[in-house]
């Protein structure tokens, strides 16, 4: 399976996203992973559905949108009509994650389940079918720029194993501290989606960070 690289615009620069996300598309991203955030959920407030409606018209690129987002549900649709090709909920703010599943699909967009580094992956066991990613957070949501968490490249195997039981190919998203310097053990244990911040922004070479991103995924 082909591996997708995401950069994550919440270590761009916030006055130029517009011309950060046109360089993404420039430097061979596959995607654009966009962080919302609430204040409740997660300590940090970002962005919401006017930003990434104005994202969409500079960039060809699919908008993958994470919800870091009390109520998730509420804003499915926002997003949707805002252009989001890809919307993750949190398991851990949603009860009827089946539903809210079941809602981003049937507006057209891909749907996706989060877990944080606290939650067991068998809690998601019984949507592993109602969804077409599972992302894995190997941080603690809220802020770019933070250490990986080693344990998460478990974890990435043991969905990988239960999406397989499960008879499901979804992909996994992998989020927080990706680098080329783990990129290699997450997708051998069965990721398909690296999302990555600090490690392509911070790099000054967008084009470079998202080369060996790409090379340090294939190198197994
Ligand atoms: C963390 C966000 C991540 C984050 C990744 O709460 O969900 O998407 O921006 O950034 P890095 O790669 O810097 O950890
Ligand atoms: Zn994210």
């Amino acid at each position: 399976m082909s591996v997708r690289i995401a950069p994550s615009i919440l270590a761009a620069d916030f006055a130029r996203l517009g011309e950060e996300v046109a360089a993404l598309e420039a430097a061979g991203a596959d995607l654009v992973h966009v962080d919302v955030m609430d204040g409740r959920f997660v300590p940090n407030i970002t962005m919401g559905p006017p930003v990434v409606a104005a994202l969409k018209k500079r960039t060809k690129l699919p908008l993958d949108v994470h919800l870091m987002i009390l109520e998730p549900e509420r804003y499915i649709a926002a997003f949707v009509d805002a252009g989001a090709s890809m919307i993750s909920v949190h398991a851990e703010v949603s009860p009827h994650l089946h539903r809210t599943l079941a809602e981003i699909r049937s507006r057209g967009a891909k749907a996706g389940v989060a877990i944080n580094p606290s939650t067991r992956v068998d809690s998601v066991g019984d949507v592993l079918t109602d969804c077409d990613h599972v992302l894995v957070m190997s941080v603690n949501p809220g802020f770019s720029g933070q250490k990986f968490i080693p344990h998460s490249i478990s974890k990435v195997r043991e969905t990988r194993a239960r999406l397989g039981i499960a008879g499901s190919t979804a992909d996994i998203e992998v989020d927080g501290g990706v680098s080329s310097a783990n990129a290699g053990a997450l997708v051998e244990a069965g990721a398909t989606m690296l999302v990555a911040g600090a490690s392509v922004f911070g790099s000054g070479d967008l084009a470079g960070a998202i080369a060996s991103l790409r090379k340090a995924a294939g190198a197994r």
